[in-house]
């Protein structure tokens, strides 16, 4: 077993490759390997050798977060992301190495702990899978001249990537005002005016000029059905298009007022976009 371990170290200090900045997920399969490599090592000495190579790996990456995080200040992050963004059709609700980039380049704060229970039909905090938002973006045909609306945006992944990418006008509703503390700053330092965030029940936001509205299945029951009777309010004065994930796509599937891009829109693993008709 530490043979292997051994074989690969001496492969990763006799490979070039992964210093390249660019190099991110050939850094990210040798950080999985390494962390594998480690679970029962009892080993002290290749214990610091495989940490030593951890460390050495986390230090390149933090460059390329930076580099990054220049480009998009100056206000050419579509590009600079472009090399990760070729998604395939996504599935699955798991985490890859494209959010472990964005998490990164984002460089979230640890929320404070919000002490106040969940009220009943709200759902708990878990960020869209980076690969789903990339989806989303390019089916729901999202541009500088959209106003997007993230229903339930936790730390708010989807508003600050959409904007980076699209240049969109984003705003994500929460009601944990830690997560939108955390969210406000990561919008601050990467200098994206176009980004807002704004604490209170996703019920009582201005839904008035958002041409997306993004739920992550963020609540259920009464709740899901109230915002989407305002929703329902707004598809009658103007179009607009409902980019759903997760359980409540159903629900969005059996509205009569929306058409979705989706024939089994019921069953998706994926985003699904809604047209009003
Ligand atoms: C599944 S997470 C989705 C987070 C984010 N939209 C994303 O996709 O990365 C649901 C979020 O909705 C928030 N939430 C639940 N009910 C809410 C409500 N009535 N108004 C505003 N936010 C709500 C939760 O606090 C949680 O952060």
């Amino acid at each position: 077993m530490n043979e292997r371990l051994v074989a690969y170290l001496d492969e990763l200090d006799e490979r070039t490759d992964w210093h390249r900045p660019d190099a991110f997920l050939v850094r990210a399969d040798a950080a999985d390997r390494l962390d594998l490599g480690q679970v029962g090592l009892r080993d002290a000495t290749l214990t610091r050798r495989v940490v030593r190579l951890l460390d050495a790996l986390d230090a390149v990456d933090r460059q390329l977060y930076e580099s990054l995080r220049e480009r998009i200040r100056a206000g050419e992050g579509r590009q600079a992301l472009a090399p990760w963004l070729d998604v395939g059709i996504p599935s699955g609700q798991h985490y890859d190495p494209l959010d472990a980039l964005l998490a990164g380049v984002l460089a979230l704060d640890e929320p404070l702990p919000d002490a106040r229970p969940l009220p009943p039909e709200m759902v708990f905090y878990q960020p869209t899978p980076a690969r789903h938002i990339v989806d989303g973006l390019a089916r729901g045909g999202i541009t500088a001249a959209d106003v997007v609306l993230d229903l339930g945006s936790g730390l708010g992944h989807v508003p600050l990537l959409a904007h980076i990418l699209t240049g969109a006008r984003c705003i994500g509703v929460e009601r944990d005002g830690g997560y939108v503390d955390v969210a406000t700053r990561a919008a601050t330092s990467l200098g994206l005016s176009g980004v807002r965030f704004v604490e209170g029940d996703a019920r009582e936001a201005d839904f008035s000029g958002v041409d997306v509205f993004y739920l992550f299945t963020p609540f259920i029951g009464t709740v899901l059905r109230d915002v989407i009777a305002r929703i329902e309010a707004e598809a009658a004065r103007r179009a607009v298009r409902v980019v759903a994930l997760g359980p409540c796509t159903r629900t969005f599937a059996r509205q009569p007022w929306l058409v979705s891009d989706d024939p089994d829109a019921e069953a998706a693993e994926r985003i699904v976009l809604f047209r009003s008709v």
